[in-house]
């Protein structure tokens, strides 16, 4: 009797949550924790779409006959392609963990897979599984791999066309879907037993169908996942709020609670954790044309705002078909990562803070350490931000909405000198001692009573 006591408890102790928020396992909160302090995270849109240079979605977009289409991969030979040095450079960046699109729509899979020879190593002249060398270069650098899979797919003909896909030019009745979700598991099993710790699952597609009577199976594919690896995160980018077994919500080109890309429409922010991923141009896959690039500055406002709204940033590269970054890429990592190696401590392991976002910024917090984001500031010389006061063309100050908690210093993070602040109102008045002119201009503020971050995870 005791026995089965024990294991009943043990049982339930270690049951994962639903979305729903049934149970939470201490072992799934502290990896969600994980996942929530890391911050920041590459996005890799990788594939033999690369090679004609517009895009992931080119083959949907040109409406491709889909044998054309995989002939494609007869010329696929990324001959500049080094995981070490792509990885390095996400380190230098201040990245945390690394999403790669191991399969995307166009079907074509980015590894080894036994499950069709449709794959990188069978059926192009490169001939080497990129995803192998991906997580070795990660393991060896200590950077999480989370992998990218679409559950729609352009090229098979037993999967079941829907809205989107089916205005491809190849429906011819075979679908079969049983076979097509046996196939859909025997690959997520390779990649959750072939490549080490996978940090997260990352779904796409499955709006593809959103007829109610259309069974995608998900809670028997999470189980598989959650079976294989249990520390597995699962993440749908169905653009609404997790359902079932998901243990984070992503967000499309918009931060949480924005709807400006239209994909966020149906989305409440969940109580779990939040990744919001993005494009520095405008496009996901590599464009040779598309050079319509937010600049460095931009990405780590957005970045920084992220982290403010308690979520995490994904931040989009569509690598050549050599194998290479783009130059602009490139350059902006390198811009982000001078403002990590002297700013990361303000977002790392933090969550958005007590105060929530402000015209002129954001907070994030750790304990009772709140770190004050001013990036809006002025623009023509004029302060344009509610909560932004210059005095008499004296300096400039901030009004710090923080009622019914004190704070006993406030410092200048650049140079460590102390700022003068009083009471006004509900919150404080902080005087700045010069204009702050830097991307993110960040005072530490020490919070005398225990003020919660904002939480999720659970
Ligand atoms: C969309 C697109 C896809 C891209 C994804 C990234 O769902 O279909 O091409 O991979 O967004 O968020």
């Amino acid at each position: 009797m005791k026995r089965i006591y024990t294991f009943l408890l043990t049982f339930l102790l270690t049951l994962a949550v639903t979305a729903q928020g049934l149970v939470v396992s201490d072992e799934t909160r502290r990896i969600r924790e994980d996942f929530q302090d890391r911050k920041f995270g590459i996005f890799l849109h990788w594939g033999i779409y690369s090679m004609l240079a517009d895009g992931e979605w080119i083959m949907y977009g040109r409406r491709i006959d889909r044998d054309e289409y995989a002939k494609l991969a007869g010329g696929f030979c990324p001959s500049w392609f080094s995981a070490r040095e792509w990885v390095e450079l996400f380190k230098e960046a201040g990245a945390q963990y690394v999403t790669f699109t191991s399969r995307h729509h166009d079907g074509f899979s980015m590894w080894a897979t036994k499950a069709s020879p449709y794959n990188i190593v069978e059926s192009t002249p490169y001939g080497r599984d990129v995803l192998k060398s991906l997580a070795d270069a990660c393991s060896e650098h200590g950077m999480k791999l989370h992998i990218y899979y679409s559950h729609m797919d352009w090229q098979r003909p037993d999967y079941p066309t829907g809205s989107t896909s089916g205005n491809l030019p190849h429906d011819d009745g075979t679908a079969n879907w049983d076979s097509y979700y046996a196939f859909m598991n025997a690959q997520l099993t390779e990649l959750l037993t072939e490549y080490g710790p996978i940090g997260a699952i990352w779904f796409d597609g499955m709006w593809d169908h959103k007829e109610k009577e259309f069974d995608w199976r998900l809670d028997d594919q999470y189980a598989l996942i959650k079976r294989l690896q249990p520390k597995c995160l699962i993440g749908n980018n169905h653009h609404g709020a997790p359902i079932g077994l998901e243990d984070f919500q992503l967000f499309e080109q918009d931060l949480p609670g924005q709807n400006t890309a239209g994909f966020s429409g149906e989305a409440k922010v969940s109580q779990l954790p939040l990744e919001t991923c993005m494009t520095m141009n405008n496009t996901w896959g590599y464009s040779i044309t598309d050079k319509n690039y937010k600049s460095g500055d931009e990405l780590i406002r957005r970045l920084v705002k992220a982290a403010g709204m308690n979520a995490n940033f994904l931040l989009n590269i569509g690598p050549r078909p050599d194998g290479q970054l783009p130059d602009e890429a490139v350059e902006r990592l390198r811009h982000i990562g001078a403002f990590m190696d002297a700013n990361s401590s303000t977002i790392y392991d933090t969550r958005g803070g007590c105060v929530p976002p402000q015209d002129w910024g954001v907070t994030t917090q750790r304990g009772r350490t709140l770190f004050i984001h001013i990036l809006n500031k002025e623009k023509d010389g004029k302060v344009v931000n509610e909560g932004l006061e210059r005095k008499d063309g004296g300096a400039l100050s901030l009004f710090l909405p923080l009622s019914g908690q004190s704070l006993s210093k406030v410092t200048l993070r650049s140079d460590g000198s102390a700022l003068q602040f009083q009471r006004e109102g509900d919150g404080y008045r902080i005087f700045l001692p010069k204009r702050p002119d830097s991307v993110d201009c960040i005072l530490t503020a020490t919070l005398s009573s225990g003020s919660d971050a904002q939480r999720t995870g659970e």
